[in-house]
């Protein structure tokens, strides 16, 4: 392998930069660094005869930055080592064979810096923050949800029940879980049908617009099929488990769509939870934007009941800040400037209760989706009640009242906050 180690190289405009975390094994970081850049590009383990000199020159990837306190090391890629609007191939080179090289303890692409060509070869998020917020006809608060539960289990018309019983409690969104597809006790079709009958009649009583986000993952054809019968039946919104379906499904999904993207990011704790190895929720969150999602599972801020969740997100805000494109003063990787991507709607799910809401939004901000499963349905009052608590807490979230005040004259939010106190 040659040598691409140039530390006083300045990234070009059209470059590609990825930041790992390398753990080498029995040789230096720098000779690590170098064999995380060749193999990720152009080169292999030993010296090639057919690699001429001018395509090395060319096309040869740069070490321009390591850190021996950290173990970080960046690289530069010119951009035509990667086909445009193509995201497999973008990952088999920086996030391919090079988590297997021997040489390597362990190596975690923690984040990257795509150019301009690149991030507009992908379509980016079809409606976007703004558009969904026109969607659900909600513009200044935060947005609230559900995901029926449990999460495999129930009828298609149980479904829609537990569905109607939230909409009209106050949530604004109602989910399917990430492992419902179309079960032989619950059909697809028929779930679809009879959710959004019962969305309607929500939404004639609430005067509120509603949105259900079926979960149409399969193989990819398959979604397209789900897809298409969602928006035929009225539907505003799907779902998909942009993880476990792979990029080019979604890729797939989003280039046939014509509704707005939930994804979900079920799996994505086998590459992002070792903080060593593997791939940061930064990236993959930085991806899922590129190739278009509305709105994005990033956790829960230390509040939930997934692990490794509030690192992850908080270093979405940290680690934007050594990006290497233009950045705003929201500085969230979800809503920075991105040459014309539109923002995507962060989405806290996984554990929470409703009292969780302020604490949520202070630290997530206003434009959020927040989702309670057992926080809702394990209401003692039931699913109703479940949902009248978590929209009560929204209020006196925006309304800036202290949560145990406002639940003084609200009976239900006092009945969750008997149940599961207030996150502290
Ligand atoms: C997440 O990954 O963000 C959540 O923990 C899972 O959320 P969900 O499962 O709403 O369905
Ligand atoms: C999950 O699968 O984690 C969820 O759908 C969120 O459910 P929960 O609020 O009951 O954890
Ligand atoms: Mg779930």
């Amino acid at each position: 392998m040659k040598n691409y180690i140039d530390l006083g190289y300045e990234p070009q405009k059209n470059d590609l930069i990825c930041e790992y975390l390398v753990q080498p094994l029995r040789i230096s970081l720098t000779e690590a660094a170098n064999h995380v850049a060749g193999e990720s590009s152009i080169d292999t383990w030993t010296d090639i005869q057919t690699l001429s000199e001018s395509t090395r020159q060319r096309l040869m990837p740069h070490v321009f930055y390591i850190n021996n306190k950290t173990n970080t090391t960046r690289i530069a890629y010119h951009s035509d080592l990667f086909e445009k609007g193509n995201m497999p191939q973008i990952f088999s080179s920086i996030a391919g064979n090079v988590f297997g090289l021997k040489s390597l303890k362990s190596l975690r692409l923690q984040d990257a810096s795509f150019p301009k060509n690149m991030v507009n070869s992908f379509q980016g998020p079809r409606m976007g923050i703004r558009g969904v917020r026109k969607l659900l006809n909600i513009h200044d608060r935060p947005m609230i949800g559900t995901i029926v539960k449990p999460k495999l289990g129930l009828t298609p018309k149980q479904h829609a029940q537990v569905a109607y019983n939230a909409w009209v409690g106050g949530v604004d969104c109602v989910k399917d879980d990430e492992n419902l597809t179309s079960m032989n006790f619950n059909r697809f079709n028929e779930r679809v049908d009879l959710t959004l009958r019962m969305r309607d009649k929500a939404e004639l009583e609430t005067g509120e617009r509603k949105a259900y986000m079926p979960n149409i993952t399969a193989e990819a054809s398959e979604m397209i099929k789900r897809l298409h019968y969602v928006h035929e039946r009225g539907g505003n919104y799907v779902m998909v488990d942009i993880l476990t379906v792979g990029w080019s499904a979604l890729q797939t999904v989003r280039n046939h769509s014509i509704l707005p993207i939930h994804a979900h990011r079920a799996m994505h704790a086998a590459l992002t939870k070792n903080q060593e190895h593997g791939i940061s929720m930064l990236f993959l969150a930085k991806v899922a934007r590129l190739i278009g999602v509305d709105s994005l599972h990033i956790g829960t801020a230390r509040i939930g009941k997934m692990g490794g969740s509030v690192e992850e997100v908080l270093s979405t805000e940290r680690e934007i800040q050594r990006n290497y494109i233009e950045q705003d003063s929201e500085n969230h990787m979800l809503r920075q400037k991105w040459y014309g991507t539109k923002p995507v709607i962060a989405v806290a799910s996984g554990g929470l209760q409703p009292a969780a809401l302020p604490q949520l939004i202070e630290r997530m901000g206003n434009n959020i989706l927040c989702n309670f499963g057992g926080g809702i349905h394990a209401h003692p009052d039931g699913t109703q009640a479940g949902a009248r608590a978590a929209r009560q807490a929204l209020d006196a979230a925006i309304r800036k009242i202290p949560i145990r005040d406002y639940a003084e004259r609200h009976a239900e939010l006092a009945a969750a906050i008997k149940k599961w106190g207030v996150p502290s």
